[in-house]
C-alpha cells in the first residue's frame, strides 16, 4: 500500500517519464505533485513517442489513474490540448482516469507575459526559464492572490478572478516593464470556455489518494524537474519556483509520510543542465557534443519544451550524494547508460577542489558551486552496444564496474538502468 516517489536527482530531464511508465505497471495511480508544463516527459512504446507536459506519464498504462495534485500550476489551455492529443492516439482521458485537484493553481496568459517580460528585463542575468509562466503563477499562489482550479466550479467567479489577475498583471507589465496590457475581458471569456471541459475532472485528489492508499493500492508520486532545481534545495536562483524534492510530494499531494515506500532517484549516466547557472562537470566542444547527440533523435539532449541544446558533462557524485540526502533516496534508477558506449574512458566526479582543498560535500549547498573544480575518477569505457541488454549479465564488465562505482560512492543500490528509449530497454538488478 505504499506511496512510492520518483525524484529527478539532477537538474531535470533524467528520464523520469519512462521510469514512471515502467513502475506504473504495478501502480493504481500516478500523481504529479509540482510544476506545470515546464516539464517534458517522453515515453516510447513500440516505436511510438509520447511527450507529456502536464499529465502524469503513468497514464500511458491503461490501468493507472492520473492525478494532477494541488502542488501543480496548470495552464488549462495546454492541459486540454494535451488531453485531446492523447485521446486522438487512443488513450482514455475521461474523468474516471484523470483527476485534478481543486486546489491546484491556474496559469493565465498574464503569468506567461510576466515570465517572458521578467526574463527579457534581466538580460544576461536571466534565469533561462521555460517561459511558461511558472514563476509568476507560484508568486501569486504565495502572495495569496492566485486563481485555483476550484474557481472553475462557478463560471462567474472564474471570470471575476481571472479578470482581477489580468488587471493586476497589466499594472506590472506597463509600469515595471513598459509592455502593452493584455485584454482582461478576452482572457476571462477564454477561461469561461474551459469551465465545461474541465469541471468533471476537478475533485479532492488528496482524499482520493488517501482512500487508494488505505485500500492497499500503490500510488506513484511522479516528480517533475529535479532536486537541483528545487526552490529551497537547488542551485538558487537558477531554479524553478516549486519543490520537486521528496518533501514537495507530501505537500503537493496532501498525503502524509506514513504511507511512504520507495524513493527512487532517477539519474542520467552523465549530467545535463538547461538554462543558466554553474555546472562543475560541464564538458565542452567535441566531448559535450558526443554526450548531447545531434538532435536527430528525439531523446538527444535538446529540451523537450524549448528545444534548447542542453549543457552536457560528466556525472557529478557530489551533487548526487547531496540529492540523495535531501530526498531520502532509497535507490537509484540510472538512465541512458547506452549513450556512454564507445567512449575509451568514462569519468565520475567524486569530489571537488577549491583553493587546494578537497571537498566531498558542499560546504554551503549547491547554490554556492562557483569556484569548485571537479575531481574525477577515470574508468575504462566499453565498446559494446548495450541496447539489447535486459539482465545485469548482458552488460560488459566495464559498464558494470561503472555502475558499481556509482553505488560505492553514493551508498545507494541501483535497481534499474535504461539502455535505450523503448519501454522494454531496461536492465533490472
Ligand atoms: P521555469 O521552471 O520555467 O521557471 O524555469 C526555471 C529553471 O528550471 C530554468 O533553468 C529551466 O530551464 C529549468 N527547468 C524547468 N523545468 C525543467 C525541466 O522539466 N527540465 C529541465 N529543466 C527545467
Amino acid at each position: 500500500m505504499p506511496l512510492d516517489i520518483i525524484i529527478g536527482a539532477q537538474w531535470g530531464d533524467e528520464g523520469k517519464g519512462r521510469i514512471t511508465d515502467r513502475l506504473a505497471e504495478s501502480a493504481a495511480v500516478a500523481a504529479r505533485y509540482s510544476g506545470g508544463d515546464n516539464a517534458g516527459h517522453t515515453v516510447t512504446i513500440g516505436g511510438e513517442i509520447f511527450k507529456l507536459n502536464l499529465l502524469p506519464s503513468g497514464l500511458l498504462n491503461p490501468r493507472t489513474v492520473g492525478v494532477l495534485g494541488n502542488g501543480m500550476v496548470i495552464n488549462p489551455k495546454r492541459l486540454i490540448e494535451e488531453m485531446d492529443k492523447l485521446a486522438a492516439r487512443g488513450v482514455d482521458v475521461t474523468p474516471n482516469r484523470i483527476k485534478i485537484s481543486y486546489a491546484a493553481h491556474l496559469i493565465t496568459p498574464g503569468h506567461i507575459a510576466l515570465d517572458q517580460a521578467s526574463e527579457a528585463a534581466l538580460g544576461t542575468g536571466k534565469i533561462g526559464t521555460t517561459g511558461r509562466g511558472i514563476g509568476p503563477a507560484y508568486t501569486d499562489k504565495i502572495a495569496r492572490r492566485g486563481v485555483r482550479m476550484e474557481s472553475l466550479l462557478d463560471m462567474e467567479s472564474a471570470a471575476d478572478q481571472v479578470m482581477a489577475q489580468i488587471e493586476q498583471t497589466n499594472r506590472t507589465l506597463q509600469v515595471a516593464y513598459g509592455q502593452p496590457p493584455l485584454d482582461a475581458r478576452a482572457v476571462a471569456s477564454e477561461f469561461a470556455s474551459y469551465v465545461h471541459r474541465l469541471l468533471p475532472y476537478i475533485t479532492d485528489t488528496a482524499l482520493y489518494l488517501h482512500e487508494m492508499l488505505k485500500a492497499g493500492k500503490t500510488v506513484l508520486a511522479e516528480g517533475a524537474q529535479g532536486a537541483l532545481l528545487d526552490i529551497d534545495h537547488g542551485t538558487y536562483p537558477y531554479v524553478t519556483s516549486s519543490s520537486p524534492t521528496t518533501g514537495g510530494a507530501f505537500i503537493g499531494l496532501g498525503v502524509g509520510p506514513g504511507f511512504l515506500g520507495r524513493v527512487i532517484g532517477v539519474v542520467k549516466a552523465f549530467q545535463t543542465r538547461v538554462g543558466e547557472g554553474p555546472f562543475p562537470t560541464e564538458a565542452f566542444g567535441a566531448e559535450a557534443e558526443r554526450l548531447r547527440g545531434t538532435g536527430a533523435n528525439p531523446w538527444d539532449e535538446f529540451g523537450t519544451v524549448t528545444r534548447r541544446p542542453r549543457r552536457c558533462g560528466w556525472l557529478d557524485l557530489v551533487l548526487l550524494r547531496y540529492s540523495a540526502r535531501v530526498n531520502g533516496l532509497t535507490e537509484l534508477a540510472v538512465t541512458k547508460l547506452d549513450v556512454l558506449s564507445g567512449l575509451e574512458r568514462v569519468r565520475l566526479c567524486k569530489s571537488y577542489r577549491r583553493e587546494g582543498k578537497v571537498y566531498d560535500e558542499l560546504p554551503l549547498g549547491p547554490a554556492h558551486l562557483e569556484g569548485f573544480e571537479a575531481v574525477y575518477e577515470e574508468l575504462p569505457g566499453w565498446s559494446a552496444d548495450l541496447t539489447g541488454a535486459r539482465k545485469p549479465d548482458d552488460l560488459p564488465a566495464a559498464a558494470r564496474q561503472y555502475l558499481a562505482r556509482i553505488e560505492a560512492l553514493t551508498g545507494l543500490k541501483i535497481s534499474m538502468a535504461s539502455v535505450g528509449p523503448e519501454r522494454e530497454q531496461l536492465v533490472i538488478f
